[in-house]
């Protein structure tokens, strides 16, 4: 145990409060959690706390579809949130909201603090309004063609089928994707936050080591490109919090956001008396630790640390982010059944599966993680089923039939024992480094050790043969204190499974270091499995399971990507105007056969595709690469638009459009015809 116990103050990011939990943020609460649980055995003072990301114009508007008010909105998801966690076994100390007076009465306080210090400007600037809706549109609420190649119905911000990039003012014909209606420009005075004030601040930080090398290297590229001052401002309407000296004004989602971590620490100290102002005055020398996703470096490394430093409080002891999830080597998908929901995981599959993988993978740095399901009932079947509760269940058996359940006075080879309880300073160390891929695989070293050991003595041959009692009887106690030692390295991954081995032990709940000497002359319960084995046929039900999520969701067009943007939109696209009937009539929409379906050299997101119209072929471009690959398309029959003005791209002439549904990215599908429609026939 540390001498003098750290005051350990740690975070998670917070989830939106209008998207389920799925596999991908699991990954970082389980990464966290094992963490807080690690130093908590180790007799550190630690406390970890997380919260809802309750405000911004997404939830607003989700709220609205809903027919609700964004309290009850966000009420729901809090308590579905918090339901997900808790079969995680994430075990936060307190999980909040930034819907709350304590997170109002922090951001009031940093927004004030930094208004008088002078790091708070105000600026007219020019922004989309919808006069219909009347509100205005944040990039990602702006629709329109690309101002480069023409595609039609791209987000203002980037275009999905050439990926340029360019201003929402730029878009061809744009309409809001609130109301349809076609943005203005307005004038609207906004508050913004002088990062540039902050720029020699946070490169000492930076250089002190409390990010990552690789985060320091992109924070470099940042600093470079210049630190422009941060709109921290969005006008009515609006969820969130009004700033106190700028009526109609909010504070923007991602200003409070982060205040949300002190929030949610400030309203667990009110309840259990604890000293905030220990973890956040300036000179604080308790430790506060940031566990991010790669995608929201810039506020947790740039805007975080500077705001709290332009307000006088302490900067962060650390800021890790973590890489994405991939499944099977590919992006989640909801149409593979891969982007797969908390919840749905939980009706087939033990949690305690899915924390031992993602520990098994986990390290400290900011590369991807994949979650391969055959590696992962694999390994889980063969490491924590064939390993380590084997280990029990060889000895178990023996010492409740033979000795009334009572261990040994004694352990057969008390050197083996001192190597498992010697190895827990390594695997202590792994633990704080979050090198928790070779903590697991230095555990697994010794279950190894523990299996050849008892794979050598043979108790089973021993019990069969006279007079080789005692023999039997330490032997099978060494095991079973071996295993012990191991659940105790294993406890900050696998909680509940160490919790019923306390119970089959019949010991104190275990802390790192109380393994140090060996349960002698002691009685231990009966052993029931701890864990079964992975059924590869729950993993299919789970994937089955995910796909249909799809169907029932296909309404409300939810973010995918991890890489969450607070301003994407989470509607259904609004139907447009109405059209007239002969408008309607001038559309020859026709079946066609994919004759050909080719990669185009240099198009990140074509497809060209040779359409068979019965009797004439027509060269097509379509933006379905992130779907299809051409070979899935090849003699598919699907639907076109052919009287479509041929259209010049950057990579021949396309003539004609074919027709496919879904949000984007993977999930995009060309519509299919009928095996009976033929190529050339009209479609009425
Ligand atoms: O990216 C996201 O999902 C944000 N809701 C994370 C916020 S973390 C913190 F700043 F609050
Ligand atoms: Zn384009």
């Amino acid at each position: 145990m540390p001498e003098t116990p750290r005051k350990i103050l740690i975070t998670s990011a917070l989830p939106y409060a209008n998207g389920s939990i799925h596999l991908g943020h699991l990954v970082e609460y389980i990464q966290t959690d094992i963490w807080a649980r690690f130093q908590k055995l180790r007799g550190n003072t630690c406390f970890y706390v997380c919260a809802d990301d309750a405000h911004g114009t997404p939830i607003m508007l989700r709220a609205r579809a809903e027919g609700i008010e964004p309290e009850e909105l966000i009420a729901r998801v809090w308590k579905e949130h918090t339901e997900d966690f808790a079969r995680f076994h994430i075990d936060f100390d307190n999980y909040h909201s930034t819907h709350s007076p304590e997170n109002r009465a922090c951001a009031e306080l940093i927004y004030a603090r930094n208004r008088d210090a002078g790091h708070i400007v105000r600026k007219t600037i020019q922004q989309a309004y919808d006069p219909e809706a009347e509100m205005f549109l944040p990039d990602r609420f702006i629709k329109g063609d690309c101002p480069k190649c023409g595609a039609q119905d791209q987000y203002g911000d980037n275009c999905e089928v050439c990926g340029a990039t360019y201003a929402p003012t730029e878009l061809k014909n744009p309409r809001s994707a609130v109301s349809g209606a076609t943005p203005v420009e307005r004038e609207s005075e906004h508050l913004f936050f002088r990062l540039a004030n902050f720029e020699d601040t946070l490169k000492t930080w930076h250089q002190a080591g409390h990010v990552q090398a690789e985060m320091a290297n992109k924070l470099d590229e940042w600093f470079e490109a210049g630190l422009a001052d941060w709109d921290i401002s969005r006008d009515a309407p609006y969820f969130g919090f009004e700033i106190p000296d700028a009526p109609g004004k909010y504070f923007y989602v991602w200003l409070d956001a982060p205040i949300g971590y002190m929030a949610s620490f400030r309203h667990l100290c009110d309840r259990e008396g604890i000293d905030f102002d220990a973890f956040w005055r300036k000179d604080s020398e308790a430790e506060l630790y940031h566990f991010i996703g790669k995608d929201i470096i810039y506020f947790h490394a740039l805007f975080w640390p500077a705001m709290l430093h332009g307000a006088g409080f302490r900067m962060p002891t650390a800021v890790w982010a973590h890489g994405f999830l991939t499944v099977d080597g590919a992006k989640m998908s909801k149409s593979r059944g891969t982007f797969i929901k908390a919840s749905t995981y939980l009706k087939h599959l033990d949690p305690e599966y899915l924390r031992y993988y993602f520990a098994a993978k986990l390290s400290p740095h900011i590369d991807d993680i994949d979650l391969n399901l055959e590696d992962f009932a694999q390994r889980v079947n063969s490491d924590l089923v064939g390993k380590v509760v084997n280990i029990a269940s060889r000895c178990a058996g023996f010492i409740r039939k033979r000795f009334a359940g009572r261990l040994a006075g004694n352990v057969d080879q008390p050197e083996l024992y001192e190597t498992f309880v010697k190895a827990g300073a390594e695997i202590a160390g792994l633990f704080e480094k979050r090198e928790f891929g070779r903590a697991v695989r230095e555990i697994m070293a010794l279950a190894d050790l523990a299996n050849q050991y008892i794979d050598e003595k043979a108790p089973w041959v021993i019990a069969k043969q006279e007079g080789r009692d005692a023999e039997l009887h330490a032997v099978c106690s060494m095991g079973i204190n071996l295993f012990r030692v191991l659940m105790g390295y294993l406890k900050p991954v696998l909680p509940h499974m160490a919790n019923e081995a306390e119970a089959f032990l019949a010991i104190e709940p275990m802390t790192w270091d109380s393994q140090s000497e060996p349960l002698l002359d002691h009685a231990i319960n009966k052993f029931k499995p701890l864990m079964t084995r992975v059924d590869r046929d729950k993993i299919g039900a789970m994937i089955e399971d995910s796909k249909e999520d799809l169907a029932a969701e296909s309404q409300v067009a939810t973010d995918t990507t991890q890489n969450k943007q607070a301003d994407s939109p989470l509607l259904a696209d609004p139907i447009s105007e109405t059209i007239g009937f002969e408008d309607f009539a001038k559309l020859d929409l026709r079946v066609a056969r994919i004759a050909k379906a080719e990669h185009v050299e240099g198009a990140d997101k074509l497809l060209r595709l040779t359409l068979d119209l019965g009797g004439e072929t027509r060269n097509v471009f379509a933006g379905i690469k992130s779907a299809y690959a051409p070979e899935d398309l090849q003699g598919r029959l699907t639907v076109m638009v052919a009287n479509l003005a041929p259209r010049k791209m950057r990579f021949g002439v396309s003539e004609g459009m074919v027709l496919a549904a879904g949000p984007g990215g993977s999930d995009l599908f060309i519509l299919n015809p009928d095996d009976g429609a033929v190529p050339g026939m009209r479609v009425k």
